[in-house]
């Protein structure tokens, strides 16, 4: 893709990753994505973020369509992952910048990548600005949103926020506005990123978005390093969006995902659907042979209600649903309702195992429903009726808070 003029003289430089699927080794991103950063026209001319460094002939190419790459005065490194770094290298070689602006962890991170012993990195904080000639920048640090080094750029005359990893969707296309694309896609995409990248830090997330509306700024764009970037209402949407997703308020969905050996708990699966259908509640099922963990991980964070199936092998719980167990653990989702459920042969283990796992994630417990061999009538009843229960208790939920 060219170069793009987003606000005048200032310019996105950035890379699109069409075929793009994994996403940072752990998470599908079915599509594609981006690497934004900004190349601001001004006394100093700067550029605010890389890309990885497949794309760095891309960038420079990029850059090159607004300016000589050798006329960079300053470049600001937002977040040093290096979908967003790889091409500083490159870039210090080609721009010979007078100053390389991070935060006090980005300094850290810039030299342990890159061996940057003598790059002109300067350290600036929260609160600090730079003015790069009729424009100033403002940095506020935004810790562990999504790692310690990562920070936000403000251009207060362009009401322009760059804000790094926060508020980014993997979605490569050829427009650049999110207000270009479909909208149900658009935030599909949205909370999938949220759900898989940002989740953990959700206390952050509304730490940051107070902060924010403490410092009055006034934004009419968002620019985030991936995807498209947020224009007019857009803005206001992606930010209610993220207070909605920070503070993680059941809704009135379930999710139902297991793993099987002979078919025994994946019949239970279905009939605790039904009980969750039946109750009310609407449902979504899952078989984590079918499902990559990624996408389970979407419709959990979208789900007041998490069911879990796992037949018991070798005295544990079966591979897939140890390693969805692992994920699901380090992205912290909260205020959920849970029940475990699966057959068994002879010792019957993954009940107790997953049902552990799930109270020490601080879930509303209801007790689950075991099968020896192959559910029978009875058992299957009483999986109806464990959706059922479920869902009782979810509305319940939903109708306290
Ligand atoms: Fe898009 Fe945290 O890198």
């Amino acid at each position: 893709m060219t170069a793009y003029e987003i606000k005048k003289d200032v310019h996105w430089v950035g890379a699109v990753d069409w075929d793009r699927r994994n996403f940072h080794g752990y998470s599908l991103s079915p599509k594609g994505t981006t690497y934004n950063a900004f190349l601001i026209k001004d006394q100093k001319n700067t550029l605010i973020d890389t890309v990885e460094d497949r794309f760095e002939g891309t960038l420079l190419c990029n850059i090159s369509q607004v300016m000589e790459p050798s006329k960079v005065d300053y470049i600001v490194v937002n977040h040093v992952e290096p979908d967003h770094s790889g091409a500083l290298p490159r870039l210090v070689e080609a721009c010979k910048p007078e100053k390389i602006f991070c935060s006090v962890m980005g300094e850290k991170a810039i030299k342990e990548y890159y061996g940057a012993q003598d790059w002109p990195l300067q350290v600036v904080k929260t609160g600090e600005s730079v003015s790069i000639g009729s424009r100033t920048l403002h940095f506020l640090e935004t810790r562990m949103l999504h790692w310690p080094d990562s920070m936000m750029t403000y251009v207060a005359e362009d009401k322009l926020l760059v804000s790094s990893d926060a508020f980014g969707q993997n979605y490569a296309s050829s427009e650049r506005f999110a207000d270009q694309v479909d909208q149900a896609e658009l935030m599909r995409q949205v909370s999938r990123y949220y759900a898989n990248i940002v989740l953990p830090y959700s206390s952050v997330t509304l730490k940051i978005l107070e902060e924010v509306g403490k410092l009055k700024w006034d934004v009419d764009m968002i620019a985030p390093d991936h995807g498209l970037i947020w224009r007019g209402e857009g803005v206001g949407q992606v930010i209610e969006a993220y207070q909605r997703f920070a503070l993680q308020k059941p809704v009135n969905r379930a999710v139902v995902f297991y793993d099987t050996m002979w078919r025994s708990t994946e019949r239970m699966a279905h009939a605790i659907a039904d009980g969750l259908f039946k109750g009310g509640t609407s449902v979504k099922v899952m078989s984590l042979k079918s499902d990559h963990h990624s996408d389970v991980m979407a419709e959990i964070f979208e789900s007041g209600a998490v069911l879990v199936g796992s037949a018991t092998h070798n005295n544990g719980v079966l591979p897939l649903v140890a390693a969805m167990m692992t994920y699901m653990k380090g992205l912290r989702p909260m205020n959920k309702v849970a029940a475990a459920f699966g057959s068994y042969g002879w010792s019957g283990e993954a009940l107790k195992q997953v049902t552990e796992q799930l109270t020490a994630m601080h879930f509303d417990m209801v007790e689950g429903v075991r099968a020896k061999n192959r559910p029978t009538h009875d058992q299957l009843k009483s999986c109806v009726e464990l959706g059922q229960t479920v869902a009782k208790t979810l509305q319940a939920k939903i109708a306290a808070s």
